[in-house]
């Protein structure tokens, strides 16, 4: 029988304060096992408290969570550098193990070639890929590593929102407007209710590109 819990793990949220990554700390939340710590992260400390506040009493305190916010911009190299140090100075011995949900993002929409490269997240993720992998060893003591892509689907966030409203591209703009009308967009908790059954069932590959509509 594969466990309905994952165990007990420093779990690192990034884009916590809102949309899918708020819902996926909500969801997280029951299934981490007491003593684990989940660290929140976020520019916006106010949503990142409420979040935390929501957790402890959605729980009453019962599942012994750590719950932690970092209030960071992952964009700089400082805010990365924040949140590993945040991480290392976890309480992480016995943790079975170091789930990072590398979720922050931001949808802009300007003709400008620097927006472009934040947007595809190479100021994000590169270097805070670069820094888990370098103190992963430190974070905890880990044999294997797993690493998945998961493609969330349309979701209904703020985000979307913001692509209706203000993408600079009509065409996009128009199809994001007709998914949204035509009730093609998918809640937060659906879509990571299918990855905490993913998490939970552990049967995926390292390295997998999992879509929303083929889970
Ligand atoms: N919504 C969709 O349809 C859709 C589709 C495909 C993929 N995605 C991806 O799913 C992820 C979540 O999207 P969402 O729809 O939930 O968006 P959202 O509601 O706009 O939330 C984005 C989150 O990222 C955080 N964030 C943005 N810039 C950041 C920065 N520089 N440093 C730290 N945190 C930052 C935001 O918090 P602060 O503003 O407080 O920093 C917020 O918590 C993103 O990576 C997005 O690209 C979304």
């Amino acid at each position: 029988m594969k466990p309905r819990d994952l165990g007990r793990a420093l779990c690192i949220i990034t884009g916590a304060s809102k949309g899918f990554g708020r819902t996926l700390a909500l969801q997280l939340s029951c299934l981490l096992k007491p003593r684990s710590v989940l660290m929140l992260v976020a520019r916006t400390t106010e949503q990142l408290n409420q979040l935390k506040e929501d957790i402890i009493t959605l729980y009453g305190g019962q599942n012994q969570l750590d719950v932690c916010c970092v209030q960071a911009d992952l964009e700089k190299k400082e805010g990365v550098e924040k949140t590993v140090q945040a991480a290392k100075e976890t309480s992480v011995s016995e943790m079975d193990h170091l789930l990072l949900i590398n979720n922050a993002g931001a949808f802009e929409f300007l003709n400008d070639e620097k927006f472009w490269e934040s947007m595809v997240w190479g100021n994000v993720r590169g270097p805070w890929q670069k820094h888990t992998a370098d103190n992963r060893q430190r974070l905890i003591s880990c044999s294997e590593c797993f690493v998945i892509m998961c493609a969330a689907g349309p979701l209904d966030t703020d985000m979307q929102l913001q692509a209706r409203l203000s993408s600079g591209d009509l065409q996009l703009r128009r199809s994001f407007s007709l998914m949204f009308s035509e009730g093609q967009l998918l809640s937060c908790e659906e879509s990571g209710a299918k990855l905490m059954k993913l998490l939970l069932d552990n049967d995926y590959q390292s390295g997998a590109h999992l879509d929303f509509y083929e889970l």
